[in-house]
């Protein structure tokens, strides 16, 4: 049988790397996406080589943009045909208070959050529609979309948001096909993304965390690769909370 193709975006470092190694261990050949991180993510690539996946390919998408996302279709198109798994992992957070936003950092957060994760997910019908079997999605939301701003970041939380309604949204959509959306929502994990709080605000906000630390970005793989995999056929339309127990529902 054929590997699963498997799309991971963002995948030059933190949760995005996580994921592509663990589906690398896992035997699914992979297409990896960075924004700036170029010889990162080729550094990724060459160890999901080692971990068993059977093709890994590189592509630079600017998930902002239409003209970027095309290209990457294109290539994807000539060289794969199809795709069975889309990671949709690509995202930004720049810590702001409410006062510091400006109209354009506002549009840009949206931009790359909410509508590249729209776009991207949109521009993929196509192979996935042209993959047989399960196939599936899982959108990167966050405990800010679902209870508020963290460290007041609006911009961010608005547009975590606005992937749960677009991930509910493709799930009820896609059903029929066969094609599963899921959303996670991680709490405070320990990525580049949040490595940029000192440890002070680290060490109070794991002091707010039930389990008492941040997570891990494998703590967050795990679930993604549970929720792509097909023994997942009847999960659609869910959000799990990976959050060490501080929202429980
Ligand atoms: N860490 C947390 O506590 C946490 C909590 C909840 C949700 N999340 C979500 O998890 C996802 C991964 O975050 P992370 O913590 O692993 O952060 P990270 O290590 O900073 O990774 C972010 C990734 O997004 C890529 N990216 C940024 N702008 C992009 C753009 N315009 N187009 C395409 N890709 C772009 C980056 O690429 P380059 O670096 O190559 O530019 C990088 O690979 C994000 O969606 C984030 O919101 C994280």
């Amino acid at each position: 049988m054929d590997a699963r193709k498997a799309l991971v975006t963002g995948a030059s470092s933190g949760i995005g790397e996580a994921t592509a190694l663990r589906l690398a261990g896992e035997g699914y050949s992979l297409w990896l996406t960075y924004g700036t991180r170029q010889a990162e993510t080729h550094a990724v690539a060459e160890q999901c080589r080692e971990a068993g996946a059977p093709d890994v390919h590189v592509s630079q998408l600017d998930q902002r943009d239409s003209e970027s996302i095309s290209r990457l279709m294109n290539e994807m198109s000539e060289t794969w045909g199809s795709l069975d798994v889309l990671v949709n992992n690509g995202g930004v957070l720049p810590y702001r208070t409410i006062d510091e936003i400006t109209e354009e950092e506002w549009d840009f957060v949206l931009q790359t959050n909410a509508r590249g994760t729209f776009f991207l997910t949109r521009a993929c019908l196509p192979l996935l529609r042209a993959a047989t079997g399960d196939r599936a999605i899982v959108n990167l939301s966050s405990l800010a979309g679902q209870v508020g701003g963290i460290l007041a970041p609006f911009h961010y939380a608005t547009s975590k948001a606005a992937i749960l309604a677009i991930s509910k949204s493709f799930a009820r959509l896609l059903a029929p096909e066969g094609i599963r959306v899921n959303c996670v929502s991680p709490g405070f994990i320990s990525t580049p993304m949040t490595m940029q709080l000192d440890d002070e605000m680290r060490e109070e906000l794991s002091a707010q965390v039930p389990l008492g630390s941040f997570g891990t970005p494998e703590d967050v793989s795990w679930i993604i690769s549970s929720l792509v995999s097909p023994n997942a056929r009847f999960v659609t339309g869910a959000t799990y909370d990976i959050n060490g127990g501080v929202r429980m529902d």
